[in-house]
C-alpha cells in the first residue's frame, strides 16, 4: 500500500466532531496524518491516529491550555484547519449582543489563537500550513450575516498579515470561502433561501467535499510553499 500523502505530518482541525471538520479529519486521516480534533462536546471518531482535545476554543485560556497539554504529550502541530465556527443569522436590528460576541470569539479571535500557539511550534519544525476556512457570505453579504460576513473576512486579513509574519519560518496561511454543504450550520438556515442563494452562483450547486479537499490539498501541499496570503473561493464566488 502507498503512504499517504500526509504520512508524518499532525494535522490540528477544529470543529472536527460534525460537519466539514469531521468530514476533513477523516480525510487527512485516509491520507496517513495524525489528527488532533478539537471540540466541545466528545469525539465522534475513532482511529489510532486521532486523538480528541475536548474544548471551547472560544475562550482563549482554554486555547492556551489546550496548547500546553500538546506541548506536554509531545505533539507539535504541522497543519492547522481553523475550520469551527457558529453562525447566528439575524438581522442587526433583532441580533442580541450576545450572539454577535459569540460569533467574533469563535469565528475570528479563536483562530487567531490558534493559529499563534500552533505558529510557536511551526517557528521550531520550520515548516507549517495554517488553513482557514471561509464562506462565499463574505463575497455574497447576506442580509442577517453581518457579524458572520465580517467575521469571516476579518479572517482573510487575519491570514494575510500572519503570512507576513510567518514567512520567515516557512509558514504559509491561507483561507478557502467554501460554498453551501450539508450539516448542523446549513441545516439551521430556511433551505429556501440558501437554494436561492446557490442558484445565483456562477457554478449553481451546493458544494461537494471533494471541491473542498482538493482546495485544503493544494493549500497544504509540500509544493505550495510559494502560495500564501491568498484566499480562493468555491463555485465562482468572488
Ligand atoms: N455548512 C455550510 O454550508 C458552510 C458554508 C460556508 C462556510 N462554512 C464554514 O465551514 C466551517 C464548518 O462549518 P460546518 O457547517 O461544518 O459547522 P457545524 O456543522 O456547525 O460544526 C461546527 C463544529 O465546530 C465545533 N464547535 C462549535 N463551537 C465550538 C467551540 N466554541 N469550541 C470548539 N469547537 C466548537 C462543533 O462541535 P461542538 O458543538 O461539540 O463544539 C462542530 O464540530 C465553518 O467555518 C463555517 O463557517 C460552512
Amino acid at each position: 500500500m502507498s503512504a499517504g500523502k500526509y504520512e508524518g505530518r499532525t494535522v490540528l482541525v477544529t470543529g472536527s466532531s460534525r460537519g466539514v471538520g469531521a468530514l476533513l479529519t477523516r480525510h487527512f486521516l485516509d491520507e496517513g496524518a495524525k489528527v488532533v480534533g478539537v471540540s466541545r462536546g466528545a469525539a465522534t471518531c475513532g482511529h489510532e491516529r486521532y486523538q480528541h482535545r475536548q474544548a471551547d476554543i472560544a475562550d482563549t485560556d482554554a486555547v492556551q491550555q489546550l496548547f500546553a497539554a500538546l506541548r506536554r504529550s509531545g505533539t507539535a502541530i504541522d497543519i492547522v484547519i481553523n475550520n469551527a465556527a457558529v453562525l447566528t443569522s439575524q438581522y442587526a436590528l433583532v441580533m442580541p449582543a450576545s450572539a454577535a460576541r459569540s460569533m467574533v470569539e469563535l469565528n475570528l479571535l479563536a483562530p487567531f489563537m490558534v493559529a499563534r500557539e500552533a505558529a510557536k511550534m511551526m517557528r521550531k519544525t520550520k515548516w507549517g500550513r495554517i488553513i482557514n476556512i471561509s464562506s462565499m457570505a463574505v463575497a455574497l453579504e447576506p442580509e442577517g450575516d453581518s457579524v458572520y460576513a465580517a467575521c469571516k473576512a476579518g479572517l482573510t486579513t487575519l491570514s494575510n498579515v500572519l503570512a507576513r509574519e510567518l514567512a520567515a519560518f516557512n509558514v504559509t496561511c491561507n483561507t478557502l470561502g467554501i460554498t453551501a454543504i450539508e450539516s448542523d450550520m446549513l441545516r439551521q438556515l430556511p433551505r429556501d433561501k440558501i437554494d436561492a442563494v446557490v442558484a445565483r452562483l456562477p457554478l449553481p450547486r451546493y458544494a461537494s467535499f471533494e471541491d473542498i479537499a482538493n482546495v485544503v490539498d493544494f493549500f497544504a501541499s509540500e509544493r505550495s510553499g510559494y502560495v500564501t496570503a491568498q484566499t480562493l473561493y468555491l463555485g465562482g464566488v468572488h
